[in-house]
């Protein structure tokens, strides 16, 4: 009898201390995500290249082929790793066909891309319930564009090339795709998995001589522990505003800033309110006054009638909310700047507080508002949101650290999770994403806020001077909070 109860004293003991440790205080949780707190030792990673309308464009580094690589393994029961994806096909590039490759995409940079990405997903596939997983995604994107290529749509409309001047561009080029090495993922004694995707945008030796860098390096201990993903991104004269992020993707249909099918990590789509992301984050070189550090990054896709996007990038709407930590971003939302504030805060409590109420509006927890640029309704004054920048017109929602956040368990204060400040985070994402304000039709029916992406990184934003960021991420994990998540949803597709 005693040694009964000791027993179940014991076993409860280590279902609680293992409840703890997962951060999960009692209640079950289901993880959105195919490799929970990345501690699957197959790893599945993929690397994608973006110009700064989220196309391909040119595929203009010599022999690096289309801008889509992975690195996605097994390991044996005798520790052999068999990887799913060879250095010929991550090299594949217009013109080279593959299996399921349509014709039209064959010499099509964009769209071989596109299907790229589908056909390293069908390599990389794990099954799963409800759906199969494919990959985390690294994104790296370059911030020029050259005005005079006509390249980018406006608000999802084609638009004839125009004045340079409005963003970087040296010259001719400007947008090309970056050079892409890769150390497929190898076993180091036995014990540490290792591989990494590196390269450079400076195509030519730069005549500063810096160059362009970026790096993700990951590592894990066969066995035990979980991946830890190190960041490098450093920018140049000629590349002054670079992004790179790892995301978690939806499987299937639109991620956020896509307007095409993809592959990815979130085998069931967080709905607000109702989940929570866990993350370990150590910010080791911010990357100067411009990096913009997005601690989290939700990004989806809806339509200003509330309607899911169909494809159509005229009506389709890229929805972004970003909290930014890098405590030199100052909040351009101010009693002076009402244009750059949300028409309104929401309270935890759900009151609404007006952005010209100024002795109660949060001005300090709001870097920028802007609508998207197809909003017919809009509250004077606003500010529009770039509407080159993304295949269809898109909002941004960008938060900066304060105590209004307390209750969601985000940064409250300016140094919260910036360098020197390394923290496990568990963020009710779903809780704070349900109260922001994010522009509707009125009288239009409130649309499901179901998220297709959440990235972690920076994006060094038009900087003057070379600057470097490095940072670590591991832990990653989505929470589903609510048994009454949507396990079905899928985002539908254009075709
Ligand atoms: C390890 O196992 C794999 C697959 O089971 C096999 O192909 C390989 O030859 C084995 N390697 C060694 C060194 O035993
Ligand atoms: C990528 O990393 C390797 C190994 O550290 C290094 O030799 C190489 O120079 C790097 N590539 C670039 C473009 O710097
Ligand atoms: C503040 O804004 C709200 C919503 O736009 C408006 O109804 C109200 O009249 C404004 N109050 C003042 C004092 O301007």
């Amino acid at each position: 009898m005693e040694r009964h109860q000791l027993h179940v004293l014991i076993f409860s003991a280590s279902v609680l201390a293992a409840l703890l440790a997962y951060g999960a205080r009692g209640s079950q949780y289901t993880s959105a995500v195919g490799d929970p707190g990345m501690r699957r030792d197959g790893l599945r990673v993929a690397f994608e290249a973006w110009n700064f309308c989220n196309e391909v464009g040119k595929e203009e580094a010599p022999g690096m082929g289309s801008p889509r690589a992975a690195d996605c393994f097994d390991v044996s029961s005798n520790s052999t790793l068999s990887h799913k994806v060879t250095e010929e096909v991550n090299r594949l590039g217009v013109g080279k066909p593959f299996p399921g490759l349509s014709r039209e995409a064959l010499k099509d940079p964009d769209k071989y891309a596109v299907e790229k990405e589908l056909y390293l997903g069908s390599l990389c596939e794990v099954q799963d319930t409800p759906r199969p997983w494919h990959f985390w995604m690294v994104m790296l994107k370059n911030g020029n564009y050259d005005t005079t290529s006509g390249l980018c749509p406006m608000n999802g409309k084609k638009v004839p090339p125009f004045e340079p001047g409005r963003f970087p561009c040296f010259g001719e080029g400007c947008m090309n795709q970056p050079t892409l090495y890769h150390q497929p993922t190898e076993l180091a004694n036995g014990r540490k998995l290792r591989g990494w995707f590196n390269g450079t945008y400076d195509l030519g030796a730069s005549e500063s001589g810096s160059m362009s860098y970026y790096e993700v390096v990951w590592e894990k201990k066969l066995g035990g522990g979980g991946w830890v993903f190190s960041h490098k991104l450093r920018t140049s004269k000629k590349y002054p505003w670079l992004m790179l992020y790892l995301r978690a993707d939806a499987t299937k249909g639109f991620s956020g800033g896509y307007h095409y099918d993809t592959r990815g990590m979130l085998k069931i789509l967080p709905e607000s309110p109702n989940f929570k992301v866990r993350v370990t984050l150590d910010v080791k070189k911010g990357g100067g006054p411009k990096s913009q550090f997005y601690l989290i990054d939700i990004g989806s896709c809806w339509k200003n009638d509330g309607s899911p996007c169909d494809g159509d990038v005229v009506t389709d709407v890229t929805r972004y909310s970003e909290m930014i930590i890098n405590p030199e971003t100052p909040a351009w939302c101010s009693p002076k700047g009402l244009q750059n504030c949300p028409p309104y805060h929401i309270t935890p409590d759900d009151r609404k507080i007006y952005r010209n109420d100024t002795k109660n509006f949060p001005y300090g927890a709001y870097h920028y508002y802007c609508v998207p640029g197809n909003a017919k309704h809009l509250e004077e004054p606003y500010s529009i949101c770039d509407p080159y920048s993304n295949p269809q017109a898109q909002e941004l929602v960008q938060l900066l650290p304060h105590p209004i956040w307390a209750e969601y368990g985000y940064p409250t204060k300016q140094g919260d999770g910036w360098v020197g400040d390394s923290r496990t985070w568990e963020l009710d994402v779903g809780g704070l994403s349900s109260r922001l304000y994010f522009y509707q039709d009125p009288g239009t029916k409130p649309a499901r806020r179901i998220w297709t992406s959440i990235d972690m990184g920076t994006e060094i934003f038009v900087s003057n001077q070379d600057e470097v960021a490095e940072w670590t991420l591991s832990d990653f994990d989505v929470l589903l909070t609510s048994e009454d998540s949507d396990l079905s949803y899928e985002p539908r597709m254009f075709l």
